[in-house]
Formats: C-alpha cells, sequence, structure tokens
C-alpha cells in the first residue's frame, strides 16, 4: 500500500507540536534496567523440534522514539538488549509517534547495534504509516532489520524448522494474512508478528498459528493490582491488552510495551522488555543399546 493511501489522523501538525513541547518540558528520561519490566515467559509450542527447545525470543514494541523516549536512553537500552544473549529479536511497530524526520538516523543507529543470532525481524505499526511507511522499511534495511510485513522467514535449526511470520498494521487495513498462508510452509510451528493484538480474533481462525507477538495496547498504561488489566483499551487492544490469552489454539501475547503516546504517565506498568523462550512438547526418544 502507497503511503498517500493511508489514512491520517487530523492535525498531525499539532499533535506533533504537542509532543515536541511535553517531551522538552520534563527532564530527559534516563534508562535503567531497574525501571524496566524484564518479562520472561515460557510457550509451548505444538511439535516444536528439539533443536528449537529453550530457543530465546526478545520482543520490543512501541518505542515511540523522541515522544518521552529519547536516542541516548534508546541506544543504552540496547547495550543492556545486548547483554542478554538472546537467540532472535523481534520488533512489534510504532518506532514513531508524530516526529521521524528528528529521529530517523538515530532508530537506525540503535537498530544497527542490537544483535541475535538468529536476526531481527519487524512489522510496522500504525505509527509507522501514519509517519511513512517507505522511510521504515528503508531504515529496517539499512540496520538489517528483516521487514515480514505480510512476509514469512523460515528459520532452520539442526534438523528443525520454524516459521517467524509478520503481518502489516491492522488499523491502516495493510494487513495482508491471505498473502501470509500462501508464502507459509506447511507442517512446521509458525509464530505471527502483528502490532495490533485484537488481530488474534482473525489470525487464530486459521489454526495455523502458534503464538501471536503483539504490542500496540501500552498496557493502557495504567494496570489494575490484583486483577493485572487495564481499563483503557484503545482501538484493536480491546480483547487482548496486556499479557498472556488462549485464543482458540493460539497463545497471544501482547506487551506493554517501552514508550508511551500522550502523556508521559505509566501506572503499575512500567515499560517491558519481553523475552518467551519456546519449549517443546515432544517426548524426547531416547535408544535403548
Ligand atoms: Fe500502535
Amino acid at each position: 500500500m502507497k503511503d498517500k493511501e493511508i489514512e491520517r489522523p487530523p492535525a498531525m501538525k499539532v499533535r506533533q507540536g504537542i509532543q515536541d513541547a511535553m517531551t522538552y518540558s520534563l527532564p530527559d528520561k534516563t534508562f535503567s534496567e531497574n525501571n524496566i519490566d524484564l518479562v520472561e515467559i515460557d510457550i509451548e509450542i505444538k511439535d516444536l523440534g528439539w533443536d528449537f527447545n529453550n530457543f530465546k525470543i526478545l520482543n520490543l514494541t512501541d518505542i515511540h522514539l523522541g515522544q518521552w523516549i529519547n536516542p541516548e536512553y534508546l541506544d543504552e537500552l540496547i547495550d543492556y538488549v545486548n547483554t542478554l544473549n538472546i537467540d532472535l529479536i523481534t520488533l512489534t511497530g510504532d518506532y514513531f509517534s508524530y516526529n521521524l524526520e528528528d529521529y530517523d538516523e538515530s532508530l537506525e543507529k540503535s537498530l544497527k547495534k542490537l544483535k541475535a543470532k538468529y536476526g531481527k525481524f519487524g512489522v510496522l505499526g500504525n505509527h509507522d504509516h501514519w509517519m511513512s511507511a517507505e522511510k521504515i522499511r528503508n531504515i529496517f534495511k539499512k540496520s538489517g532489520v528483516i521487514d515480514l510485513s505480510n512476509d514469512v522467514f523460515t528459520l532452520k535449526k539442526g534438523e528443525n524448522y520454524l516459521n517467524i511470520c509478520g503481518v502489516d498494521s491492522y488499523t491502516v487495513c495493510a494487513d495482508n494474512l491471505d498473502k501470509v498462508i500462501s508464502k507459509l510452509p506447511k507442517n512446521i510451528p509458525s509464530i505471527l508478528l502483528a502490532h495490533e493484538p485484537d488481530f488474534a480474533k482473525e489470525s487464530s481462525q486459521t489454526g495455523l498459528f502458534d503464538l501471536q507477538i503483539s504490542g500496540h495496547s501500552h498496557g493502557g498504561q495504567l494496570i489494575i493490582p490484583k486483577f493485572e488489566t487495564t481499563p483503557f483499551r484503545g482501538p484493536n487492544s480491546t480483547k487482548y491488552p496486556v499479557g498472556l490469552y488462549k485464543v482458540g489454539d493460539m497463545i497471544q501475547y501482547t506487551s506493554k510495551g517501552l514508550g508511551t503516546n500522550s502523556f508521559r504517565i505509566r501506572i503499575n506498568c512500567k515499560p517491558e522488555i519481553t523475552i518467551i523462550t519456546l519449549k517443546t512438547n515432544k517426548k524426547r526418544k531416547i535408544k535403548i543399546e
């Protein structure tokens, strides 16, 4: 889809001005791993080959660079991520909010630094389309991020395979699940990256994906203690706004994301880095001599 076909929210210039005023009117946000919620979850995947057992995927989402999160913060965060010894990195969209021009070089520099043994893969969010999908895809290219917008990449580890798939942003109607399915090698476990969590309603119905990883909601920027959910649910994150869900046979995971949109408020809802460790349900066959 061409950028000009995307329906943008009104008054983009005003939104950009408000963003800048808010960002510069408060002291700089500084990165500290103590202020990050490092969420580590194990997810059992049916028929996952033993070579992928304990495979670690780290997801970053909703950076919203330039709106509260400054380039130095992101750079330090990436340095921290690089210490975590990860197999694969996934990025689930909204790299910017309303200002790309002042931050595109910083994003490229930071993404370029990200290291993972089996590569880094990304999809776009609604804000990325409102800014410029073309420019963000170009940043991906220059920083070694594989663009999974309506695409599939099949990983091989030892004798086993795993599909890493992605759909483009559902909010701006750039998603094309049929295209993903047409490229999908069958009978291989598959993980889907989708910016908007409520896309799980559609993707789960195919019966082709074991896990969908999303962001978009920011956890509502407020999580009610004990209930561990949020009353603030924007479009396309009303059903699965935060954490783990079972949708049909598929597991949905929604991250609280790193950045914030509009106000610099996160109540009981720290910025999140997610590490998903894949586990097989297969029994290991041991030969008795
Ligand atoms: Fe979003």
